[in-house]
């Protein structure tokens, strides 16, 4: 094979092989309804939902409870609706209640740091995995989820939307896997999908935290360029108007 011929297998080994990949992943992502995206209500829900559910195995060390202002509350609210640690303050980082070295013996991998999670598995991903738990007596923590198989985080809001199975039919030839309720939890399943809406738009927020502020002086500074303009056009014409 000459050189020429061996770039082109390469080429089209570079091109295939990932194709194939993507198309044997045949998990479906629910699509996340972004319209809530800058919901104030809805993100502060997600926040304490957040704080409540996930940081004792999870940090999000890139986050402060501070920055909790960009989204409306103010320090009061914080404290009082939001669970800062007792040692901390409003300008500590989200850490996490358990460490490193206890996460991996109780659950065989370290819990990852969320921060940057949405940026990393997109909101969708991210929508879909928090309401795709099910119960499997064959893993260690006793769940399961068809988003993320095999995964090591046990289900830590079975209280809210109760316990799932999974169950596989056969139609022709085929297997469709279901999740089915077995066991309601607190919320209805609107009310749980509602919630996961919260979460989802939360860890979109801490993801990038600065964005709705950087919108927001986008439109100032090009406003000021406009009105800017219009001066320098009306100085333009003063200058030149005797100058024909
Ligand atoms: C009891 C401890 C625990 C709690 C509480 C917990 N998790 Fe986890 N989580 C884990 C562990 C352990 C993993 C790693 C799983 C793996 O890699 O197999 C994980 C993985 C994840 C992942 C996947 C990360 C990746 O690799 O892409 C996401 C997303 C996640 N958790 C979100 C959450 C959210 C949101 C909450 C709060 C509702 C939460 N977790 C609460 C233990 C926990």
């Amino acid at each position: 094979m000459n050189a020429i011929n061996k770039l082109r297998v390469l080429v089209l080994l570079w091109i295939v092989v990932p194709t194939l990949a993507i198309a044997n992943t045949e998990i479906h992502l629910d699509k996340f309804p972004v319209t809530l995206e800058k919901d104030n209500a809805s993100l502060q829900r997600g926040a304490k939902l957040f704080t409540d559910k996930c940081l004792a195995c999870h940090s999000a060390t890139y986050m402060r409870y501070s920055r909790l202002h960009d989204i409306g509350m103010n320090d009061a609210q914080v404290k009082k609706e939001i669970a800062v640690p007792e040692d901390g303050q409003i300008y500590s980082k989200m850490q996490s209640a358990m460490d490193a070295n206890s996460a991996k013996l109780a659950y065989g991998v370290v819990p990852p740091d969320l921060s940057v999670i949405a940026r990393a598995r997109g909101a969708d991903w991210l929508y879909t995995y928090l309401r795709t738990f099910y119960v499997d007596a064959s893993r260690a923590s006793g769940w399961n989820n068809t988003t993320f198989p095999n995964v090591g985080m046990p289900f830590v809001m079975s209280d809210l939307q109760g316990e799932q199975v999974l169950e596989v039919e056969k139609h022709e030839g085929h297997e469709v896997k279901k999740l089915v309720m077995k066991t309601p939890g607190s919320m209805t399943p609107a009310q749980y999908d509602s919630a996961m809406v919260d979460l989802t738009n939360y860890l979109v927020f801490m993801g990038d935290p600065g964005e709705k502020n950087r919108h927001q002086y986008g439109y100032i500074v090009l406003g000021f360029l406009l009105l800017l303009l219009a001066l320098v056009y009306a100085l333009k014409q003063e200058i030149w108007k005797d100058i024909k």
